[in-house]
């Protein structure tokens, strides 16, 4: 079961997650969106409650924390990924952060083709396994990358606070939640007044892209994809996922723009706006 998004943090909406639980419900699984932690203490709380596990998907926000605590250190199954336009980045991969050593002894036969190495040579082998491991190579660069993790989102906060100084109310842009504390600002994004606009979503990237500054969507509500319209979802099932999905537009934000580049980035979206109003 889906559970729509909250507004103002585009993470899952807990006051609806209740709702939401049936008999067949295991787990809760979280997305900590753009790297703004859900709720952890009110997470908790609900699976405590309703006796449910939590998977914490925590691929976007490395880095991040909530109530002075760092994303990973909360739960006992989270997931945290390495990909390469992630907070920090091993190429490909990732992490689960465990904290049950039979679940961990499992898990790390899982990694690798289910093989245990026996202490004489030799290897036994009782689950099948896939080919999960990260490679030496890659660990080896997630090891620099986590040295500068925290001067990273440091960096990132400034930019963020940044486009918050630099980004003209007038163009009625919707701005993500303002947090310099928990998130990790591992994307900027803004949902665009497309009903006051005489360009679409499309448009506004080509015009972004004219003027030099790349752009993304992400995401576009999930339940409308055709995999999960087979199921059975339509419009109108989650409208706040919905609303974002169709107007949200990811600005650039890394750690090695300069101060200027954001500045270019909120002259060009006021500019394209004002060109385009209805
Ligand atoms: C929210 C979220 N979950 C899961 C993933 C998957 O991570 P990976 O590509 O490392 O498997 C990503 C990465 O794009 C993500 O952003």
């Amino acid at each position: 079961m889906f559970v729509d998004v909250d507004a103002r943090t585009r993470n899952i909406d807990l006051e609806r997650v209740d709702a939401a639980i049936t008999t067949k419900t295991r787990a809760l699984l979280p997305v900590d969106m753009a790297g703004l932690p859900v709720d952890r203490y009110r997470l908790y709380e609900i699976a405590r409650r309703r006796s449910l596990r939590v998977i914490e998907d925590a691929a976007q926000s490395m880095g991040a924390s909530w109530g002075g605590r760092r994303i990973g250190s909360f739960g006992d199954l989270v997931a945290v990924s390495f990909h390469a336009n992630k907070n920090i980045t091993t190429g490909e991969g990732g992490c689960l952060v465990l904290t049950d050593a039979a679940e961990t002894d499992l898990c790390t036969r899982l990694r690798l083709q289910g093989v245990v190495r026996l202490p004489d040579g030799g290897q036994e082998v009782e689950v099948a396994g896939g080919k999960h491991n990260l490679t030496d190579i890659a660990a080896r660069i997630g090891l620099g990358q986590m040295k500068q993790l925290d001067a990273f989102t440091a960096r990132r906060r400034l930019l963020a606070r940044r486009y918050y100084q630099r980004l003209d109310p007038e163009t009625g842009c919707e701005l993500p939640q303002e947090d310099f504390t928990n998130c990790n600002w591992h994307m900027f994004q803004v949902l665009l007044p497309l009903d006051r606009l005489r360009l679409t979503r499309g448009g506004f990237i080509q015009a972004l892209h004219q003027r030099g500054i790349g752009s993304g969507v992400h995401y576009p509500a999930m339940h409308l994809l055709g995999l999960y319209r087979k199921l059975g979802y339509n419009p109108g099932d989650f409208p706040q996922a919905e609303h974002i999905g169709s107007t949200t537009l990811t600005l650039p934000l890394f750690p090695g723009m300069a101060d200027s580049d954001v500045d270019r980035v909120c002259a060009a979206v006021t500019e394209i706006i004002r060109e385009n109003r209805k």
